[in-house]
């Protein structure tokens, strides 16, 4: 089978890696890819926002099976498009991905299926949007409705930071997607990531993750794309597990169905574990990043069938396996993320870090040039690892990173500490 992959991040090259793994694939191409897909995937300078060429590129290279990793290209139509011409997609429609598209949306179709979420209002103007916040008083969390690369969302700890937020979206601060303004209640628990395949009918889950999205150790700083992940984490018990499937992910795929749209691909509940039990806080409609490089890690079926299983309405009987080893990533990013950073740095040390047992690198930001790796992005390279236990893929990652030379690089120290604390008690 000719498969094409669209993306050119950590996520992608954990694709590209389990994908190029499948004996299903005859080729794989990666568009846009980075220097580590290079290594699974011939990578082609497409411009994925352009559906027109992909679908020319498709059809030049008679390509069977498109894999979206990333929000943007899914919320853009890329799968309607595809399908109209012929080409399955793996991934949500348009429509369907109204779910990470439109915080409104989800938080509607939270009211209108009984899914349990943080009391919110929407607005669409700033005086009503205060006139709320001043009534319910802080914390409180101001959203933009659109999809807005990781920022749109503010945790205001005081009323003056939600009113300032509530300015800052309603003056065009994300254009056209803080046109609506979502505010919703402050949420107290752990925070989770929970992965779920649907195929439009049914839903299986995939494995439980923990992100850590602020920049600093000790989740100190402001939050970013997310700096380091682990799975499974002990926190989604079976208990929990079972709950946020029956009450969470069923009853909006549920939804989708009923609504005439119904959601195939990955579904990634954000969820926080609260005293009242799990509650969403947002749906993503693909893998996470950097979650997807620990599932990748860990899943021990074959991916490519039940990508197919999810389009083609299939997962009802579908069984998937799991490695039952930890698997935990600590992302590199270049000095200065999430803020501005310096590109084409030297990165040095790969090939000795990989030694380390266990340890797999995928490569975020970085292009290859005169046979050196240079950083190419904000994210760089999630240095990964696999262990018995949550302690030891944490140290043989950080034993990576150690061996990696890179001064222009940085990434926390700290990834996975709430589940090492875990094993340490017990
Ligand atoms: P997002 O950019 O949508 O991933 O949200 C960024 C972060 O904001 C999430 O990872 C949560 O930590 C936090 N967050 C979002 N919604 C809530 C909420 N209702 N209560 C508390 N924290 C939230
Ligand atoms: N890790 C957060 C995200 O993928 O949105």
């Amino acid at each position: 089978m000719h498969i094409l992959l669209l993306g050119s991040g950590g996520r992608e090259h954990a694709l590209a890696w389990k994908i190029a793994a499948s004996p299903l694939v005859t080729k794989l191409w990666c568009a846009p890819g980075n220097a580590g897909i290079a290594r699974e995937a011939e990578c082609v300078a497409l411009d994925i926002a352009d559906h027109v060429a992909v679908i020319d590129f498709c059809r030049r290279e008679r390509i069977e099976f498109v894999v979206v990793g990333p929000e943007t290209p899914l919320a853009a139509g890329i799968v309607d498009d595809l399908a109209k011409a012929g080409i399955k997609a793996f991934g949500p429609s348009k429509q369907a991905s109204q779910l990470e598209g439109s915080k409104g949306f989800t938080k509607a179709l939270c009211t209108e299926f009984g899914i349990p979420t943080g009391a919110y209002g929407r607005f669409n103007n700033a005086a009503d949007a205060l006139a709320y916040v001043r009534k319910q008083g802080a914390p409180i969390v101001v959203k933009a409705d659109g999809l807005a690369a990781g920022k749109g969302v503010v945790v205001a700890m005081t009323l003056g930071e939600a009113e300032a937020a509530i300015a800052m979206m309603f003056v065009g601060a994300f254009g056209a997607a803080g046109a609506e303004v979502v505010i919703e209640e402050y949420l107290t628990g752990r925070e989770i990531s929970f992965f779920a395949l649907s195929d439009g009918d049914t839903a299986i889950a995939l494995a439980s993750a923990q992100d850590h999205k602020r920049v600093f150790d000790h989740d100190q700083g402001p939050n970013t794309g997310g700096m380091g992940a682990y799975s499974p984490t002990p926190f989604v018990t079976e208990e929990v597990h079972d709950r946020i499937m029956s009450r969470i992910i069923l009853p909006t795929v549920a939804g989708m169905k009923a609504r005439g749209t119904p959601f195939r691909g990955v579904l990634y509940a954000g969820v926080m574990l609260t005293q009242d039990g799990p509650k969403l806080f947002e749906y993503n409609v693909r893998f996470g990043d950097p979650e997807c490089q620990v599932l990748m890690l860990r899943m021990m079926s074959d991916i490519v069938p039940a990508m197919l299983a999810s389009c083609d309405g299939q997962l009802r009987n579908f069984d998937l396996r799991w490695f039952p080893e930890a698997a935990l990533t600590v992302v590199m990013a270049a000095n200065g993320y999430p803020g501005d950073t310096k590109k084409g740095t030297r990165i040095e040390g790969l090939d000795d870090a990989t030694k380390v047992e266990g340890v797999e690198i995928f490569h975020a930001g970085t292009i290859s040039r005169d046979g050196h790796i240079l950083a190419n992005g904000g994210r760089v390279l999630n240095v990964c690892a696999s262990g018995k236990t949550v302690a030891e893929a944490q140290q043989r990652a950080y034993a990576a990173v150690d061996r990696i030379r890179w001064p222009d690089g940085f990434c926390r120290r700290d990834i996975g500490w709430q589940a090492v604390e875990r094993e340490r008690t017990r």
